[in-house]
């Protein structure tokens, strides 16, 4: 990675680790992913040379940036979704400062609202990192998007292991899928659709 991308992210990691212990109201905190899960990310999106990206859950854009820079070495682009303008439009500002926001699509929706307007077996590569007690309920729209030989990583399985137990229960019962759960950052659990 590019030096100065590299230093911007290291600022960003910062503000938002100081912004979240300063707020207590949820809407306000950046809940960024651990600075060592950004690059864990960008290996597994160029080792499987996906190039159809989707991320739920943007914030301001931190993991965002590590799934486009990722995304430019596969020649692949981010589609990004979050519902808060408010951190829209931080997200808009910093990837234009990374310089990375050719290679990223900011949907401003609901996820439960855009996902069915998606078209089946259209993304490589899935990062799940927003509202927990959706993710059953969304679980077979994202199996739907995902090609055959796609990814699904989900955020926060070690951290909020209890709030995600509805959702690896229904994963684990759903045949075709390869599961593993890697203790890096918060925890994220690997979710490969078989071929
Ligand atoms: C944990 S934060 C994302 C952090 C980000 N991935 C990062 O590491 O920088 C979760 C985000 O999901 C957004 N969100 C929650 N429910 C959503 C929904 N139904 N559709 C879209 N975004 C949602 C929240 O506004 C919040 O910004």
């Amino acid at each position: 990675m590019d030096q100065t991308l590299h230093r911007f992210l290291e600022d960003l990691a910062k503000f938002g680790k100081t912004n979240d212990q300063q707020t207590a109201q949820r809407s306000e905190r950046m809940l960024n992913i651990t600075p060592d899960t950004g690059p864990f990310l960008s290996i597994l999106i160029k080792s499987a040379k996906a190039k159809d990206i989707l991320e739920i859950g943007t914030s301001n854009g931190y993991s965002t940036i590590w799934l486009a820079d990722a995304a430019r070495c596969t020649g692949g682009h981010v589609t990004t979704i979050e519902m808060n303008p408010w951190k829209v439009n931080q997200a808009r500002l910093n990837f234009q400062t990374a310089s990375v926001d050719e290679f990223i699509t900011q949907i401003v929706i609901p996820a439960e609202t855009y996902l069915p307007t998606c078209p089946s077996d259209s993304v490589d590569f899935i990062f799940l990192d927003s509202e927990r007690s959706q993710y059953a309920g969304w679980l077979n729209q994202l199996l739907r998007l995902l090609r055959p030989g796609g990814l699904l990583v989900v955020d926060n399985a070690v951290s909020h292991e209890a709030e995600l137990a509805e959702f690896t229960s229904v994963v684990r019962q759903t045949p075709g899928l390869d599961t593993s759960l890697v203790p890096i950052g918060n925890g994220e659990l690997l979710i490969w659709k078989c071929i």
